[in-house]
């Protein structure tokens, strides 16, 4: 018999992030890369012991699946699949949609005539492929923008200018039409701050919510994103608490979808560092694993030797970040345990969903 979605979160490994998640009724995951799991080293043994959900960092963006047109290249998103179902895992997948991230050909091809077909095609094949195997979709990402100057908050995209702002309704209908059983995210950035700029998006991010729900787009969702920073970070548990109250209200879960903590700015030795990261992963969890509709965390990226922000952030001393739950030698550090313990600390869910 086929295992249900709890239990292959829930087996084996019960000392890792995945069993002190799913205890609770959780899930816990990360994103990774078909060439880390594939290549030499422990990472797959980490993978395996901590995690119970993994998604693709970049293998199901448009420019590296679709390299032309008319071909899908699904070889490497079909590895992170086989190993996360060898090792009883979830997946997860990421993005159908996005402004970023398009492969050289789109400027040149798509027009306001073919870009709804693009589309259809591009969400069809890639839902349908893996059908029934994925346990969520962020379907769109990315699309609002605080300094929009557009009532309705849209952020500029190629999308937009071909489609119009139906384009991200259309986008979950035709993800619904094609996997009915994946939970279909709207997945977004910048709503983690006590500041004006994260007030504005989070308020964006409510009221395309709210319309979605009202025009019976299925939705399912909110991805937060939760790119933190260890200095710039700042954390306002009754501010996060009401906004994924609010996004409960409207029927929807939440998971948070990209976890990492940045430490560019952070002074002193390594161990001084994981500290000052842990207290961030202790900070907002507790915030936001109080709210029952978050059913997952998953960080992007579990251990900081393949961390995706030493391409963007740099310390002034020139040591490589360590912004994940474990360090380059994949031993679990302070930000490991403030997971754990935030995920011990988080009231009962009834179950993944
Ligand atoms: C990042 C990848 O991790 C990098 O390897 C790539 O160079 C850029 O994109 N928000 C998202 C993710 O939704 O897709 C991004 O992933 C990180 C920010």
């Amino acid at each position: 018999m086929a295992l249900g979605p709890a239990a292959r979160n829930a087996r084996p490994a019960p000392d890792g992030l995945r069993g002190h998640a799913a205890a609770r009724g959780l899930i816990y995951g990360a994103a990774v890369s078909a060439a880390d799991i594939g290549g030499a080293g422990g990472l797959p043994g980490a993978l395996a012991t901590e995690c119970g959900m993994l998604v693709p960092g970049n293998e199901l963006k448009w420019s590296r699946l679709r390299p032309a047109p008319d071909t899908f290249d699904f070889g490497p998103a079909d590895a992170i699949h086989a190993f996360a179902d060898a090792n009883g895992m979830l997946f997860r997948g990421h993005t159908l949609l996005w402004w970023k991230q398009l492969p050289a050909w789109f400027a040149g091809t798509a027009t306001a005539g073919n870009a709804a077909g693009l589309l259809e095609t591009h969400i069809n094949t890639v839902v349908a492929h893996f059908k029934g195997r994925a346990q969520s979709w962020d379907v769109v990402n990315e699309g609002l923008d605080p300094k929009s100057d557009r009532s309705d908050g849209l952020a500029p995209s190629a999308w937009l200018d071909l489609l119009g702002p139906g384009y991200i309704a259309t986008a979950f209908r035709l993800a619904h039409a094609a996997d009915p059983s994946a939970l279909l995210v709207y997945n977004e950035n910048n709503m983690d701050d006590d500041s004006g700029y994260s007030d504005r998006k989070r308020a964006q991010v409510l009221s395309l919510l709210t319309s979605l729900r009202d025009e019976g787009v299925p939705v399912g969702a909110l991805g937060i994103q939760a790119h933190l920073s260890a200095t710039e970070t700042t954390i306002n548990p009754e501010k996060l608490r009401g906004f994924i109250g609010a996004v409960a209200d409207l029927g929807l879960k939440v998971i948070i979808s990209e976890l990492d903590v940045r430490d560019d700015r952070v002074p002193g030795a390594p161990a001084d560092r994981d500290v000052a990261v842990a207290r961030i992963y202790a900070a907002y969890l507790d915030a936001v694993l109080a709210e029952p509709n978050v059913i997952a965390v998953v960080t992007w990226g579990l251990s900081d030797k393949w961390s995706w922000l030493n391409r963007y952030w740099h310390r002034k001393d020139g040591l490589p970040l360590r912004p994940l739950p474990l360090d380059a030698d994949l031993t679990r550090k302070p930000a490991w345990r403030a997971m754990m313990g935030a995920f011990d600390a988080a009231p009962n869910r009834p179950g993944p969903g």
